[in-house]
């Protein structure tokens, strides 16, 4: 870890009476440059609709770390055209990601809320990137394993090179901690494997501009530029499965609408997806041990407890032993307390573009003051004149 970075032990979620919590800044752009300062940054991308997973693994997290620290929150649109070139309608989706961050309780005025194109430094940040990852990185991911299928040599060359510009969203801002779903862990393992090859590939260099922070990596001190990203996973929800298969992640690619609960469901559908999820005969175990294998049980569980922001070992102290005709309803009707205004507001807020594409272009005029700046260190870093 970064000697001059703080441990992720620092960033605390909302409600965590621990004093380990950061003071919030006044300022995102004030720069302390003996320290990584900790910032927060995550994307969602605009394809399809959003799902509970999306909401308990990802945006509920981001709520709850806006409270204690400065944070960006990215649509990430140039991600969207990766695996699908052409879409009807990437605006609307755009904005529906926008739309949903903000009826979730996301504050775009304190934080920093737009989509990933008003930005140009990410792309160009994932050139640089593209030419300190290795080919056989991009080879080993999961994610391009499962999306490229068999045709590996038919998917774009976007879709391999895919978590360069992940990382490059994060590291255009130098942010330090970034709140996702367990499926996103390896693409943050490969961001830290990128930074940490740029810092010592330049270092001499990084020296140089007296642009780093002096940080230790293995045994070795270096003077890095790049921070050692932390990823922020835990939560009871860091996997949502799908509703019909519980071996399954719920995905927005799952071709059964009943696999998932979508933000913009209406109670009926909730109720209706929830009443038909699989489940085994048997009714709730006595222990959390006997969550053990019964993946669909143990999701449900999960889902509660994350929705009603508990313990697994909570939720089966108060339903353990009951049959699914008692929990799924109880299940049902908290899903729909938890989600329903959300997507009400969501439905409002998608009515006013004006007001959405407002706030999406002041947060890109803010986050490309920031990333202007980084992308100008990485230029006289790398060496090309500007
Ligand atoms: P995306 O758009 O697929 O998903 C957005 C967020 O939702 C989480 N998630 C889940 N969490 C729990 N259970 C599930 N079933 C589930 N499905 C999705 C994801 O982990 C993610 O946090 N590559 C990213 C977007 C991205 C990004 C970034 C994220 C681009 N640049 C920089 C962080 C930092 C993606 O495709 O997420």
């Amino acid at each position: 870890m970064a000697r001059g970075a703080r441990s992720p032990e620092d960033i605390t979620p909302a409600g965590d009476a621990e004093s380990r919590a950061l003071r919030p800044s006044n300022s995102l752009f004030e720069d302390d440059m003996n320290t990584f300062k900790p910032l927060v940054f995550s994307g969602v991308q605009p394809t399809g609709n959003l799902h509970l997973g999306n909401y308990l693994g990802a945006i509920r997290k981001f709520v709850a770390l806006q409270e204690n620290n400065d944070c960006i929150y990215c649509v990430v649109d140039l991600h969207a055209i990766t695996a699908q070139l052409v879409h009807d309608d990437l605006r609307g989706q755009i904005r529906s990601i926008a739309a949903a961050f903000i009826a979730s309780g996301i504050d775009p005025k304190k934080h920093i809320v737009f989509n990933q194109s008003a930005v140009p430094q990410h792309a160009e940040l994932a050139w640089v990137f593209n030419c300190v990852a290795r080919i056989g990185w991009m080879n080993r991911m999961t994610q391009f394993k499962d999306k490229a299928g068999k045709d590996r040599e038919n998917a774009s060359l976007g879709l391999l090179a895919y978590p360069s510009l992940m990382a490059a969203d994060i590291l255009v801002y130098r942010a330090t901690h970034v709140p996702v779903g367990d499926d996103q862990k390896q693409h943050l393992e490969l961001a830290r494997d990128i930074a940490q090859k740029f810092n010592i590939d330049f270092q001499d260099k990084i020296r140089l501009t007296d642009t780093g922070v002096d940080m230790v990596v293995g045994e070795e001190p270096i003077h890095g530029y790049f921070p050692l990203v932390e990823p922020l996973i835990d939560g009871p929800a860091p996997r949502v499965m799908s509703l019909r298969d519980g071996t399954k992640k719920m995905s927005k690619s799952d071709p059964s609408d009943l696999s998932r609960i979508n933000l913009m469901d209406d109670q009926d559908e909730i109720l209706k997806k929830i009443r038909k999820a699989k489940t085994d005969p048997e009714g709730l175990p006595s222990d959390v041990e006997g969550l053990k294998g019964r993946p669909e049980a143990d999701n449900l569980v999960g889902i509660y407890a994350a929705l009603a922001d508990k313990t697994k070992e909570q939720v089966i102290a108060e339903f353990g032993g009951q049959q699914f005709s008692v929990f799924k309803p109880a299940l049902a009707d908290l899903a729909v307390h938890v989600l329903a205004p959300i997507t009400t507001e969501m439905r409002r807020l998608m009515d006013d573009t004006t007001h959405i594409d407002a706030i999406l272009r002041d947060g890109g005029e803010r986050a490309r003051a920031r990333a202007e700046k980084v992308m100008g260190e990485v230029f006289d870093i790398v060496g090309f004149l500007r």
